[in-house]
Protein backbone atom coordinates (compact mmCIF):
# COMPACT_ATOMS: atom_id res chain seq x y z
CA UNK A 1 0.00 0.00 0.00
CA UNK A 2 0.94 3.49 -1.15
CA UNK A 3 1.21 6.30 2.09
CA UNK A 4 0.69 9.89 0.91
CA UNK A 5 1.95 11.67 4.53
CA UNK A 6 2.03 15.88 5.13
CA UNK A 7 3.78 17.58 7.98
CA UNK A 8 2.90 21.07 8.83
CA UNK A 9 3.53 21.31 12.11
CA UNK A 10 5.99 24.62 12.59
CA UNK A 11 8.18 25.92 10.06
CA UNK A 12 8.90 23.29 7.10
CA UNK A 13 5.85 22.20 5.07
CA UNK A 14 7.01 18.28 4.00
CA UNK A 15 4.97 15.18 1.98
CA UNK A 16 6.44 11.80 1.81
CA UNK A 17 5.13 8.96 0.14
CA UNK A 18 6.10 5.59 1.40
CA UNK A 19 5.29 1.75 0.70
CA UNK A 20 4.12 -0.04 3.45
CA UNK A 21 5.30 2.24 5.94
CA UNK A 22 8.75 1.34 5.85
CA UNK A 23 10.07 2.06 2.43
CA UNK A 24 10.31 5.71 1.75
CA UNK A 25 10.05 6.54 -2.12
CA UNK A 26 10.30 10.34 -1.57
CA UNK A 27 10.65 13.04 1.07
CA UNK A 28 10.29 16.65 0.05
CA UNK A 29 10.60 19.35 2.36
CA UNK A 30 9.95 23.02 1.71
CA UNK A 31 11.55 25.15 4.30
CA UNK A 32 10.42 28.58 5.03
CA UNK A 33 13.97 29.78 7.27
CA UNK A 34 14.46 32.23 4.60
CA UNK A 35 10.78 34.12 5.06
CA UNK A 36 11.50 33.78 9.13
CA UNK A 37 14.99 35.22 9.18
CA UNK A 38 14.54 38.23 9.54
CA UNK A 39 12.47 38.35 12.63
CA UNK A 40 14.72 35.78 14.62
CA UNK A 41 12.31 33.03 15.20
CA UNK A 42 9.19 31.81 13.73
CA UNK A 43 5.97 33.79 12.98
CA UNK A 44 3.20 31.39 13.45
CA UNK A 45 1.23 33.66 11.05
CA UNK A 46 3.58 33.91 8.04
CA UNK A 47 3.70 30.47 8.87
CA UNK A 48 0.52 29.23 8.19
CA UNK A 49 0.24 31.15 5.20
CA UNK A 50 3.12 29.42 3.69
CA UNK A 51 2.27 26.39 4.51
CA UNK A 52 -1.12 26.95 2.30
CA UNK A 53 1.12 27.91 -0.31
CA UNK A 54 3.24 25.12 -0.43
CA UNK A 55 1.08 22.44 0.63
CA UNK A 56 0.07 21.24 -2.40
CA UNK A 57 2.85 21.51 -4.78
CA UNK A 58 5.03 19.92 -2.37
CA UNK A 59 2.70 16.87 -1.75
CA UNK A 60 2.36 17.12 -5.61
CA UNK A 61 6.68 16.67 -5.88
CA UNK A 62 6.72 13.78 -3.33
CA UNK A 63 3.91 11.91 -5.40
CA UNK A 64 6.39 13.01 -8.91
CA UNK A 65 9.20 11.97 -7.15
CA UNK A 66 7.92 8.50 -6.11
CA UNK A 67 6.40 8.09 -9.58
CA UNK A 68 3.05 7.53 -8.29
CA UNK A 69 -0.11 9.21 -8.66
CA UNK A 70 -3.21 10.25 -6.29
CA UNK A 71 -4.95 6.87 -7.69
CA UNK A 72 -2.21 4.83 -6.26
CA UNK A 73 -2.59 6.15 -2.85
CA UNK A 74 -4.56 3.97 0.31
CA UNK A 75 -3.71 5.48 3.26
CA UNK A 76 -3.06 10.14 4.13
CA UNK A 77 -1.56 10.21 7.14
CA UNK A 78 -0.80 14.33 8.32
CA UNK A 79 0.67 15.56 11.32
CA UNK A 80 -2.54 16.43 13.92
CA UNK A 81 -0.64 18.10 16.81
CA UNK A 82 1.54 19.59 18.78
CA UNK A 83 3.38 22.59 17.39
CA UNK A 84 1.52 25.98 15.75
CA UNK A 85 -2.06 25.43 15.72
CA UNK A 86 -2.36 27.50 12.40
CA UNK A 87 0.04 25.60 10.55
CA UNK A 88 -1.32 22.42 11.68
CA UNK A 89 -4.67 23.19 10.60
CA UNK A 90 -3.58 23.71 7.09
CA UNK A 91 -1.29 20.24 6.41
CA UNK A 92 -4.13 18.59 8.60
CA UNK A 93 -7.34 20.02 7.16
CA UNK A 94 -5.83 19.63 3.25
CA UNK A 95 -5.25 15.45 4.38
CA UNK A 96 -8.74 15.31 5.30
CA UNK A 97 -10.14 16.87 2.79
CA UNK A 98 -8.15 15.09 -0.04
CA UNK A 99 -9.00 12.09 1.77
CA UNK A 100 -12.68 12.72 1.49
CA UNK A 101 -13.16 13.46 -1.79
CA UNK A 102 -11.05 10.88 -3.03
CA UNK A 103 -12.22 8.43 -0.22
CA UNK A 104 -8.95 7.34 0.46
CA UNK A 105 -8.56 6.50 5.04
CA UNK A 106 -6.84 9.48 6.84
CA UNK A 107 -5.04 9.32 9.86
CA UNK A 108 -4.11 11.54 12.64
CA UNK A 109 -0.11 11.41 13.55
CA UNK A 110 1.27 12.99 17.04
CA UNK A 111 4.54 14.66 15.48
CA UNK A 112 6.33 13.25 18.90
CA UNK A 113 5.24 9.40 17.96
CA UNK A 114 6.58 10.37 14.58
CA UNK A 115 10.21 11.28 16.02
CA UNK A 116 10.01 8.13 18.27
CA UNK A 117 9.49 6.02 15.42
CA UNK A 118 11.92 7.62 13.01
CA UNK A 119 14.97 5.13 13.20
CA UNK A 120 12.30 2.16 12.03
CA UNK A 121 12.87 4.30 8.48
CA UNK A 122 16.21 3.28 8.18
CA UNK A 123 18.49 -0.35 7.64
CA UNK A 124 19.69 -0.98 10.99
CA UNK A 125 16.48 -0.86 12.92
CA UNK A 126 16.03 -1.23 16.65
CA UNK A 127 13.95 -4.11 18.46
CA UNK A 128 11.41 -3.12 20.77
CA UNK A 129 10.92 -2.11 23.82
CA UNK A 130 13.29 0.90 23.61
CA UNK A 131 14.39 4.07 25.19
CA UNK A 132 13.99 7.20 23.48
CA UNK A 133 15.09 10.93 23.46
CA UNK A 134 13.03 13.19 21.66
CA UNK A 135 15.27 16.12 21.32
CA UNK A 136 13.42 19.11 19.34
CA UNK A 137 12.48 22.78 19.12
CA UNK A 138 9.47 22.17 21.13
CA UNK A 139 10.06 18.74 23.26
CA UNK A 140 13.15 17.63 25.56
CA UNK A 141 11.50 14.04 26.45
CA UNK A 142 12.41 10.02 27.03
CA UNK A 143 9.88 7.62 26.40
CA UNK A 144 10.04 4.15 26.90
CA UNK A 145 8.70 2.51 23.48
CA UNK A 146 7.12 -0.60 23.69
CA UNK A 147 5.81 -1.05 19.99
CA UNK A 148 4.94 1.52 17.20
CA UNK A 149 2.07 2.69 19.06
CA UNK A 150 2.56 2.06 22.73
CA UNK A 151 5.15 5.10 24.31
CA UNK A 152 5.33 5.84 28.16
CA UNK A 153 7.16 9.01 29.14
CA UNK A 154 9.79 8.43 31.46
CA UNK A 155 10.85 12.31 31.73
CA UNK A 156 10.71 15.35 30.18
CA UNK A 157 12.25 19.18 30.48
CA UNK A 158 10.69 21.15 33.22
CA UNK A 159 11.45 24.73 31.15
CA UNK A 160 12.89 25.13 27.67
CA UNK A 161 13.93 22.45 25.43
CA UNK A 162 17.08 21.74 24.04
CA UNK A 163 16.61 23.01 20.91
CA UNK A 164 14.73 26.01 22.06
CA UNK A 165 18.30 26.91 24.35
CA UNK A 166 20.37 26.13 21.17
CA UNK A 167 18.08 28.69 19.31
CA UNK A 168 18.32 31.39 21.67
CA UNK A 169 22.02 31.36 22.31
CA UNK A 170 22.21 31.21 18.64
CA UNK A 171 20.44 34.74 18.95
CA UNK A 172 22.24 35.90 21.48
CA UNK A 173 25.39 35.75 19.35
CA UNK A 174 23.60 37.13 16.18
CA UNK A 175 24.39 33.32 14.86
CA UNK A 176 20.66 33.36 12.44
CA UNK A 177 18.52 30.84 12.60
CA UNK A 178 17.76 28.24 13.14
CA UNK A 179 19.94 28.21 15.89
CA UNK A 180 21.28 24.40 16.14
CA UNK A 181 23.53 24.13 13.17
CA UNK A 182 24.65 27.95 13.06
CA UNK A 183 25.99 27.33 17.01
CA UNK A 184 26.71 24.07 15.99
CA UNK A 185 29.09 24.87 13.44
CA UNK A 186 31.34 27.56 15.57
CA UNK A 187 31.38 25.24 18.54
CA UNK A 188 33.64 23.13 16.14
CA UNK A 189 36.48 25.84 16.62
CA UNK A 190 35.99 25.89 19.99
CA UNK A 191 37.21 24.73 23.04
CA UNK A 192 34.54 22.55 25.01
CA UNK A 193 36.08 23.44 28.54
CA UNK A 194 36.34 26.85 27.91
CA UNK A 195 33.31 27.92 30.39
CA UNK A 196 32.28 25.81 33.36
CA UNK A 197 27.96 25.83 32.13
CA UNK A 198 25.83 24.44 34.65
CA UNK A 199 24.27 20.89 34.22
CA UNK A 200 21.09 20.96 36.00
CA UNK A 201 19.10 18.52 38.04
CA UNK A 202 21.78 16.15 38.16
CA UNK A 203 20.75 14.38 40.96
CA UNK A 204 19.78 11.33 38.86
CA UNK A 205 16.65 12.54 37.66
CA UNK A 206 15.35 12.29 34.17
CA UNK A 207 13.92 15.21 33.83
CA UNK A 208 15.57 18.72 32.04
CA UNK A 209 15.99 21.53 32.53
CA UNK A 210 17.83 24.21 29.71
CA UNK A 211 16.92 27.56 30.98
CA UNK A 212 19.27 27.90 33.78
CA UNK A 213 21.83 27.22 31.46
CA UNK A 214 20.38 29.81 28.88
CA UNK A 215 20.51 32.28 31.47
CA UNK A 216 24.49 31.20 32.43
CA UNK A 217 25.29 31.91 28.64
CA UNK A 218 23.31 35.14 28.46
CA UNK A 219 24.90 36.53 31.98
CA UNK A 220 28.89 35.04 30.43
CA UNK A 221 27.81 37.32 26.87
CA UNK A 222 27.10 40.02 29.03
CA UNK A 223 30.38 40.22 30.91
CA UNK A 224 32.50 40.54 27.75
CA UNK A 225 29.94 43.17 26.27
CA UNK A 226 30.22 45.46 29.24
CA UNK A 227 34.06 44.76 29.60
CA UNK A 228 34.89 45.88 25.83
CA UNK A 229 36.12 42.53 24.96
CA UNK A 230 35.30 40.61 22.21
CA UNK A 231 33.05 37.73 22.87
CA UNK A 232 34.79 34.42 22.19
CA UNK A 233 31.56 32.75 20.26
CA UNK A 234 33.56 29.43 19.65
CA UNK A 235 34.58 29.01 23.20
CA UNK A 236 30.89 29.34 24.28
CA UNK A 237 29.05 27.34 21.55
CA UNK A 238 31.52 24.33 22.54
CA UNK A 239 30.96 24.96 26.03
CA UNK A 240 27.11 25.66 25.59
CA UNK A 241 27.01 22.72 23.07
CA UNK A 242 29.29 20.43 25.37
CA UNK A 243 26.87 21.18 28.67
CA UNK A 244 23.40 19.95 26.98
CA UNK A 245 25.41 17.09 25.35
CA UNK A 246 26.42 15.97 29.04
CA UNK A 247 22.77 16.37 30.48
CA UNK A 248 21.06 14.96 27.20
CA UNK A 249 23.45 11.73 27.41
CA UNK A 250 23.91 10.91 31.13
CA UNK A 251 19.95 11.48 31.53
CA UNK A 252 19.20 8.74 28.40
CA UNK A 253 21.45 6.27 29.86
CA UNK A 254 20.10 6.38 33.02
CA UNK A 255 16.04 6.27 31.98
CA UNK A 256 17.47 3.42 29.40
CA UNK A 257 19.00 1.95 32.73
CA UNK A 258 15.93 1.83 35.11
CA UNK A 259 13.65 0.69 32.43
CA UNK A 260 15.80 -2.57 32.00
CA UNK A 261 16.10 -1.49 27.85
CA UNK A 262 19.49 -2.61 26.55
CA UNK A 263 18.60 -0.25 23.05
CA UNK A 264 18.54 3.55 22.61
CA UNK A 265 17.44 5.69 20.32
CA UNK A 266 17.41 9.44 19.20
CA UNK A 267 15.16 11.41 17.47
CA UNK A 268 14.38 15.46 17.23
CA UNK A 269 16.19 17.84 15.44
CA UNK A 270 18.65 18.12 18.30
CA UNK A 271 19.41 14.69 17.61
CA UNK A 272 21.41 15.76 14.50
CA UNK A 273 24.21 17.44 16.59
CA UNK A 274 27.37 15.80 15.86
CA UNK A 275 28.88 16.15 19.68
CA UNK A 276 25.78 14.98 21.13
CA UNK A 277 25.91 11.83 18.63
CA UNK A 278 29.46 10.80 19.40
CA UNK A 279 29.04 11.47 23.14
CA UNK A 280 25.37 9.54 23.06
CA UNK A 281 27.36 6.51 20.96
CA UNK A 282 30.81 6.41 23.17
CA UNK A 283 28.72 6.19 26.61
CA UNK A 284 26.52 4.01 25.11
CA UNK A 285 29.38 1.83 24.21
CA UNK A 286 30.41 2.09 28.10
CA UNK A 287 27.57 0.62 29.25
CA UNK A 288 26.72 -1.92 27.24
CA UNK A 289 23.83 -0.39 25.31
CA UNK A 290 23.33 -0.59 21.58
CA UNK A 291 22.83 3.18 20.28
CA UNK A 292 20.37 4.10 17.09
CA UNK A 293 21.24 7.33 15.38
CA UNK A 294 18.58 8.20 12.92
CA UNK A 295 20.30 10.23 9.49
CA UNK A 296 19.95 13.67 9.93
CA UNK A 297 17.41 13.82 7.47
CA UNK A 298 15.13 11.18 9.36
CA UNK A 299 16.51 13.60 12.90
CA UNK A 300 14.95 16.88 11.71
CA UNK A 301 11.17 17.38 10.45
CA UNK A 302 9.84 15.85 7.71
CA UNK A 303 6.86 13.62 6.58
CA UNK A 304 8.63 10.29 6.28
CA UNK A 305 8.45 9.39 10.02
CA UNK A 306 4.68 11.05 9.88
CA UNK A 307 4.04 8.03 7.33
CA UNK A 308 5.41 5.59 9.22
CA UNK A 309 4.10 6.33 12.61
CA UNK A 310 0.23 6.55 10.37
CA UNK A 311 0.90 3.08 8.96
CA UNK A 312 1.00 1.36 12.02
CA UNK A 313 -2.19 3.57 13.54
CA UNK A 314 -3.60 2.41 10.57
CA UNK A 315 -2.65 -0.89 11.23
CA UNK A 316 -3.90 -0.59 14.77
CA UNK A 317 -7.38 0.31 13.04
CA UNK A 318 -7.33 3.89 14.00
CA UNK A 319 -9.13 6.80 11.67
CA UNK A 320 -9.84 10.02 11.76
CA UNK A 321 -13.20 12.06 10.12
CA UNK A 322 -13.52 15.26 8.84
CA UNK A 323 -14.66 16.44 11.91
CA UNK A 324 -10.92 15.90 13.52
CA UNK A 325 -9.11 18.62 15.23
CA UNK A 326 -5.75 19.44 15.14
CA UNK A 327 -4.10 19.67 18.85
CA UNK A 328 -1.49 22.52 20.16
CA UNK A 329 -0.17 19.70 23.01
CA UNK A 330 0.58 16.02 22.62
CA UNK A 331 -1.42 13.76 25.07
CA UNK A 332 1.99 11.67 24.83
CA UNK A 333 4.33 14.36 26.72
O1 LIG B 1 12.72 18.32 15.11
P1 LIG B 1 12.85 19.70 14.59
O2 LIG B 1 13.25 19.87 13.15
O3 LIG B 1 11.53 20.51 14.80
C1 LIG B 1 10.75 20.36 15.94
O4 LIG B 1 9.92 19.40 15.98
O5 LIG B 1 10.96 21.20 16.87
O6 LIG B 1 13.89 20.44 15.55
C2 LIG B 1 14.26 21.75 15.34
C3 LIG B 1 15.27 22.12 16.43
C4 LIG B 1 15.67 23.59 16.36
O7 LIG B 1 15.64 24.12 17.66
C5 LIG B 1 17.09 23.52 15.82
O8 LIG B 1 17.90 24.61 16.25
C6 LIG B 1 17.57 22.19 16.37
O9 LIG B 1 16.46 21.34 16.29
N1 LIG B 1 18.68 21.62 15.59
C7 LIG B 1 19.90 21.40 16.10
C8 LIG B 1 20.70 20.92 15.04
N2 LIG B 1 19.92 20.85 13.92
C9 LIG B 1 18.68 21.28 14.28
N3 LIG B 1 20.40 21.58 17.34
C10 LIG B 1 21.69 21.28 17.54
N4 LIG B 1 22.53 20.84 16.58
C11 LIG B 1 22.08 20.64 15.32
N5 LIG B 1 22.91 20.19 14.38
Amino acid sequence: MLILAIESSCDDTAAAVLEDGSRVLASVISSQHSVHEKYGGVVPELASRCHIEAVWPVAEEALRQAGATLDEIGLIAATQGPGLVGCLLVGFTFAKSLALVRNIPCVGVDHLAGHLLAILLEENKPAFPYTALVASGGTSSLFAVSSPTEFRLLGRTRDDAAGEAFDKVAKMLNLGCPGGPAVSQRAEQGRADAFAFPRALADGSVDFSFSGLKTAVMNQVNRFQQANQPVPVEDICASFEQAVADVLTEKTIIAAKRAGHRQVVLGGGVAANQRLRRQMAARCAEEDLTCFLPSSAFCTDNAAMIGLAGWHLFQAGQRVGPDADAFSRSPLN
